[in-house]
């Protein structure tokens, strides 16, 4: 599985790829946003063309950058200028477009589809971005794009939303749990009519997790060429799991990656082991 970094913060960027393990980049506008606000208080010293300049630099692997525009060819022409404006520096630019641009009822679905469409028929990679549900993922890979990112955390979200739960961001969900809880209450029912008013899930999907299982079946079904990314992950249990399942890609926050590599019993060992450390080992090490 690849592990790209899921954030605009070049420290951060920077950082993780000293770890050895990091295969890309993804951005957003919120996470330029953050970066922006960041370098802000401290005094930014480079134009915003520079900056994402750097971003692509300190990458061997893809970048995405995400288009601004809500129509299809506002989206390609933005790409396009994000295309020629970077990819040149380090031949890894993906450009980012939404699988739908509508905000409200009754808006043109489409204008994503069509973007991602036009830009796989000229050569420039996209990644289909804010997927909530298979059939979009099914529609981006039919539309030609090189990589679909399913959010599993606002999946998540959303479910626990609508369900009235109270959660923090970062907090595990397991759609599992809640799936057995559906299938319980729906065993009391004496009727169809009944029990099909009980639905926990998002039109059959339980969690986020869930969300990327069934990309990777239809995917596999059809031999679609397009990279999964497991995108929006919260906690290093998403990750594991996606990785179970063999997802593509995870990109996952600079927290998460941290959480990863961290366990109260490697600590507790490190401690010992340090501890333990007598004269006569340690001799061999001094030369
Ligand atoms: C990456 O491609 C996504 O934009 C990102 O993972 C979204 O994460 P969030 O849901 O935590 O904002």
């Amino acid at each position: 599985m690849q592990i790209f970094v899921d954030t605009a913060d070049l420290e951060e960027i920077k950082e993780a790829k000293s770890w050895g393990i990091v295969d890309g980049v993804t951005t957003n506008p919120s996470l330029i946003k953050k970066a922006v606000e960041k370098l802000k208080d401290k005094g930014m010293e480079m134009s915003m063309e520079e900056y994402i300049g750097e971003i692509c630099r300190a990458v061997d692997g893809p970048v995405s950058l995400e288009v601004k525009g809500i129509k299809s060819d506002d989206m390609v022409r933005e790409a396009t200028i994000l295309y020629e404006k970077f990819n040149h520096i380090n031949n890894n630019v993906v450009i980012k477009i939404p699988i739908s641009t509508a905000m409200n009822e009754g808006e043109e679905l489409f204008e994503g589809v069509k973007a991602i469409k036009e830009l796989s028929e000229k050569g420039i990679p996209t990644n289909a971005t804010l997927v909530m549900t298979p059939c979009q993922a099914l529609l981006a890979a039919k539309a030609g794009a090189s990589y679909v990112s399913p959010f599993l955390g606002r999946v998540d979200d959303y479910i626990r939303e609508r369900l009235g739960m109270k959660f923090d961001k970062w907090d595990i969900f397991d759609g599992k749990l809640l799936r057995s809880i559906e299938e319980k209450r729906r065993e009391q029912k004496n009727s169809y009519d009944e029990a099909s008013w009980i639905s926990l899930s998002d039109e059959g999907i339980y969690d986020g997790v869930e969300l990327v299982e069934s990309i990777i079946k239809i995917y596999r079904a059809y031999n679609y060429k397009t990279k999964i990314i497991a995108a929006s992950i919260r906690n290093a249990m998403q990750v594991r799991k996606v990785a179970e399942m063999g997802v593509d890609i995870a990109t996952i926050p600079f927290k998460v990656i941290k959480e990863m590599v961290s366990h109260y019993k490697t600590m507790e060992g490190m401690c010992k082991f340090t501890e333990d450390v007598v004269d006569e080992y340690r001799a061999i090490f001094e030369q």
